[in-house]
């Protein structure tokens, strides 16, 4: 099948996510970011619907052309637009998009954003996909800057399962910045296997306010609940 095939076949009407997504050419609808005929894009505008017409804080982890950036920006018409990078070219500031040089794990710079514009409704981690930096940032964002009803989501989970440090020429050099940053390469999928699973049981011991947990093709997308819960179940586990 040619790639203009599918994504005609992937595409549903004129005005949806996917199809903003194409105009703004972002990987996130392409061949490589399909799966049984849905995109990326449209498994977000499940979620994303219901917010469309309200004043949002979005949070995009890596931004590198901006090219999703200006998709959020169309999309949500209403909403605030921050993309954050390591890359200080990474600029692409106007009304309503706002760009930050630094690195995901930067707690401070994260945390003090984040108090900054009131918390995020959508928090989307689509920067350098190394595990450890991916549960880092979850570990800084998730409880302190995501509002109740907020959306966090984890994009391009296909590489949690590569050995990074046999890659990193491949990878358009992102690896190798992270890497002289300290950041080991050596990654396992089981590091991201933990935190799913201590998710999980956050969800089932009603130990936070975890909504759902939920996984699509080299994604997860973990909800957060209106408040937190009044009372734990009787610890038994
Ligand atoms: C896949 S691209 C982002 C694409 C963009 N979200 C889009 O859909 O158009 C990944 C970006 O993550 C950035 N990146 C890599 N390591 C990072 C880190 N430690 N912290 C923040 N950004 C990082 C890269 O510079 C690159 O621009």
């Amino acid at each position: 099948m040619k790639r203009g095939e599918l994504l005609t076949r992937t595409t549903k009407a004129n005005g949806t996510l996917h199809q903003m997504g194409l105009k703004h050419r972002t990987d996130k609808c392409d061949e490589y970011h399909v799966h049984l005929r849905e995109s990326y894009l449209d498994i977000y505008e499940k979620y994303f619907e219901e917010l469309r017409g309200s004043p949002i804080n979005f949070l995009e982890l890596g931004i590198k052309r901006g090219c999703s950036l200006r998709l959020w920006k169309e999309y949500f018409p209403e909403a605030s637009i921050h993309g954050v990078d390591v890359n200080p070219n990474c600029q692409f500031d106007d009304d309503r998009i706002h760009t930050h040089q630094a690195s995901q794990d930067d707690s401070e710079f994260l945390l003090n954003l984040s108090e900054t514009v009131g918390g995020f409704d959508i928090i989307l981690d689509d920067a350098s996909h190394i595990n450890s930096l991916t549960i880092k940032s979850f570990d800084i964002l998730y409880d302190k800057c995501l509002r109740n009803n907020g959306v966090y989501i984890m994009e391009d989970l296909g590489n949690s399962y590569v050995d990074l440090s046999k890659h990193a020429g491949y990878w358009d050099g992102e690896l190798l910045y992270n890497q002289s940053m300290g950041v080991d390469l050596s990654h396992k999928r089981e590091d991201m296997d933990n935190l799913f699973s201590s998710l999980i049981k956050r969800l089932d011991t009603q130990d936070s306010e975890i909504r759902s947990v939920q996984f699509w093709s080299r994604i997860a997308i973990i909800l957060k609940g209106e408040s937190r819960p009044q009372y734990k179940i009787p610890s038994l586990w």
